[in-house]
């Protein structure tokens, strides 16, 4: 045997076993979320300060964002954004911590994006939220105790899912919440706003959605 060959051999295999090894781990665990950063002009208010994700790629659960990506407007960073808006992606799970670094963020929003479940962890880093607007995704249940680390919630719309179950009391803990939309879903197709029909339309959820044990 030519000892130059086997020498060739051993060290080629070695070279690309660690050249796919550093590839498995910068391809698979790093998401990396890319943003378009505006400013928007709301009535009574002076600017605020907005990420849309572009480029957005989140196929596999309990992914972890490790950096966000991104021309910043002058003088602002990912600290200074309030809305953020998820829009014709593939974000089949939220990643997990991403309100970390969105520490501000009051209004979430994933359209169109192939959204599965959510959780109370996904929402977890985002403790000032109060509009939460998840359309026209394939959601097919809200779990028990979803919306616990989010007291500030005011707005929630989940029109154009498949939901065809929602946990017991979900919205209860929800002092503020002042408009419930989950038009065109399986167990329910409704809106409502303001106290008594927000009461009456939370209350035939929980006839319609209920698990049955
Ligand atoms: C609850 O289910 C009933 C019977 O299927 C349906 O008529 C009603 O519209 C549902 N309620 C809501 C709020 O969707």
């Amino acid at each position: 045997m030519n000892f130059k060959l086997i020498f060739f051999i051993v060290f080629s295999s070695l070279i690309l076993s660690v050249f796919l090894g550093t590839c498995l781990v910068t391809c698979c665990v790093a998401a990396i979320f890319d943003c378009d950063y505006a400013h928007i002009k709301l009535l009574n208010s002076g600017g605020i300060y907005k990420c849309e994700a572009k480029n957005f790629d989140n196929q596999q659960q309990d992914d972890e964002i490790t950096a966000v990506d991104g021309l910043h407007k002058a003088g602002k960073t990912n600290r200074d954004v309030q809305i953020l808006i998820i829009e014709n992606q593939v974000c089949h799970y939220l990643p997990s911590g991403m309100g970390v670094f969105f520490p501000k963020v009051y209004h979430l929003d994933v359209k169109n994006s192939g959204l599965k479940t959510i959780t109370s962890d996904n929402l977890k880093t985002f403790p000032k939220l109060r509009h939460l607007y998840f359309r026209n995704n394939p959601i097919e249940s809200l779990p028990e105790g979803l919306f616990q680390y989010n007291p500030q919630l005011e707005f929630i719309t989940l029109d154009d899912n498949k939901i065809k179950q929602v946990g017991l009391n979900i919205f209860d803990s929800l002092q503020k919440l002042i408009s419930l939309s989950m038009e065109r879903n399986v167990c329910v197709d409704g809106f409502a706003l303001q106290e008594e029909p927000l009461r009456e339309l939370i209350r035939e959820i929980s006839r319609n959605c209920s698990v049955v044990h």
